[in-house]
């Protein structure tokens, strides 16, 4: 009977063992998705034909907007699933955040510039805008808990260094949201 209760739960241990792996790549893999994706929407906010057109194009960025939220929450669960990383593995994640850092900036700055186009675009009654900066607010959400879920598996000197990366990331977040409320 003890003899059983202890079989039990070294099986329990055991499939716990499978459920929480090491997977750096699974991490890797869902950042570079989502450079990916921004790196369509920047190309698709480069595309706004000026008047009525506008619309069009902001209904595209939209569809984009949810595809993104989707694949960032994805990560965040892919990242929540993983077991502490290595150093080894710590040290590729991190290439993958300083490859997407620059890619965030760079379409934050893309959106706040397109001010005026999201403006002029009108999804049912209201202005485009309106939907921009819910999105916008989704995105920042859902970046941190991504963030925070994958810092917390990465070994203990870098994860002092993160801090830093996710303030500077917030700040364009911030700067987005004000220049759209
Ligand atoms: C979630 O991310 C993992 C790792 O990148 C990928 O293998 C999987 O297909 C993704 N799932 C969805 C629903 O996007
Ligand atoms: C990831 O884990 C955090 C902390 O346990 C939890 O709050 C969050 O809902 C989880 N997110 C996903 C997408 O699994
Ligand atoms: C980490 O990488 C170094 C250099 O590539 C290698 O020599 C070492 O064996 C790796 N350590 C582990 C635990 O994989
Ligand atoms: C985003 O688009 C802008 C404007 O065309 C361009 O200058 C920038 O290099 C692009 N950035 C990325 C990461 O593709
Ligand atoms: C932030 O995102 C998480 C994961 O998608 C979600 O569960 C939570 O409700 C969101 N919080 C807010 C304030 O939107």
């Amino acid at each position: 009977m003890f003899r059983s209760l202890l079989f039990g739960l070294f099986v329990a241990s055991l499939a716990q063992c499978s459920v929480i792996k090491r997977d750096a790549p699974g991490i890797v893999a869902s950042l570079n998705a989502i450079s990916s994706q921004l790196a369509t929407m920047n190309s698709t906010l480069n595309t706004f034909p000026g008047g009525a057109g506008n619309t069009l194009v902001a209904l595209q960025v939209q569809g984009e907007a949810q595809t993104l939220l989707d694949t960032i929450n994805n990560g965040t669960k892919v990242a929540n699933q993983t077991g502490p990383l290595d150093v080894n593995d710590s040290a590729l994640v991190v290439d993958a955040v300083l490859t997407l850092q620059p890619n965030i900036y760079g379409v934050l700055n893309h959106i706040i510039a397109a001010k005026p186009d999201f403006d002029t675009a009108v999804l049912g009654l209201a202005s485009a805008a309106i939907l921009v900066k819910s999105d916008l607010t989704n995105l920042k959400n859902s970046t941190d808990q991504l963030f925070s879920a994958t810092v917390s598996k990465l070994v203990t000197d870098i994860q002092n260094l993160a801090p830093l990366v996710q303030a500077l990331v917030d700040l364009y977040f911030v700067e987005a949201i004000n220049t759209y409320s």
